[in-house]
């Protein structure tokens, strides 16, 4: 069975769906988008999902009429023109739309692909991953646009280094976040997380905070420095597609031998989350 996606109103295989060349978000990356997957064929916090890419849309001043039921009703549609998938990725995406000037924004476009879930490899979760850090701040940082270039270029570094993600430090030394996850660290049995101004707010953050709070793990949200990182005693970063992966190494530093006990306690919590979805 082919995946069937949504493009401007119609339901197409995957082979046949195309954009033209004048869209905007090919040409200028002018447009935003979200990303989440299904646990039980469910979408998962859909409406937290689209209420981040209408925000996202408002930060780059992309306008469109759309409505988050009427968003919700096109995921749900698309979701079930793609019955062979057992769980599934759904990525939306709205750009300004084909512009004949190649500069101004037109009828805006909706895209929605629906494919299959990947997920990172089993050991990751079980030993602990590594990252590599960069300096670097995101362009419109609370919003999820299209524009990933030097994401795509850290990556492809981090994977020569054999490290799964690439953390993002301020000029001031503050950590941020990753190219497409967000960053936790725990101190002396507290949780600590970058305030939500410099960053994306995850969803799946959000949901670790929400699950600290209920079991009465400390958590804060502060600025975290590079210069902390020896002081770190775990760290794990989160997102749609990686849930809550444990790190253990950030560069050369060493943070431990194996994902520490809050780590492994919020990995159990976030699974009892997503499997009684
Ligand atoms: C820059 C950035 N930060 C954080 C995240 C994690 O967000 P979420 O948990 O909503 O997937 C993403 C997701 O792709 C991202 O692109």
């Amino acid at each position: 069975m082919e995946n069937v996606f949504y493009i401007d109103g119609k339901f197409l295989k995957e082979r046949e769906a195309k954009i033209p060349v004048y869209d905007l978000g090919l040409l200028r990356s002018y447009g935003v988008f979200d990303f989440l997957r299904t646990y039980n064929r469910k979408p998962f916090y859909l409406k937290d999902h689209l209420k981040r890419l209408l925000n996202s849309a408002k930060i780059i001043g992309l306008k469109h009429n759309y409505k988050i039921q009427e968003l919700e009703k096109l995921v749900i549609l698309a979701l079930n023109k793609n019955k062979h998938l057992k769980e599934a990725n759904i990525r939306i995406i709205l750009t300004g739309g084909d512009s004949y000037d190649f500069i101004t924004p037109a009828k805006p476009r909706l895209i929605i692909m629906i494919t299959p879930v990947k997920e990172l490899d089993e050991k990751l979760y079980e030993k602990g991953a590594k990252l590599i850090t960069k300096t670097y701040e995101r362009i419109n940082p609370n919003a999820k646009t299209l524009i990933y270039c030097d994401a795509i270029k850290f990556l492809q570094e981090a994977k020569r280094k054999k490290a799964v993600e690439v953390l993002l430090i301020d000029k001031n030394n503050e950590i941020l976040e990753c190219t497409t996850s967000n960053f936790f660290a725990v101190i002396n049995k507290q949780v600590i997380t970058p305030p939500k101004e410099k960053i994306l707010e995850g969803i799946t953050r959000k949901l670790i905070i929400n699950l600290c709070r209920k079991y009465k793990i400390p958590l804060i949200e502060r600025k975290i420095y590079k210069e902390e990182i020896k002081k770190f005693n775990e760290c794990f970063i989160t997102a749609s597609n990686k849930e809550i992966l444990p790190i253990i190494k950030i560069d050369d530093f060493k943070i431990s031998s194996k994902p520490g006990e809050i780590t492994n306690f919020l990995m159990e919590r976030f699974k009892e989350l997503t499997k009684n979805y």
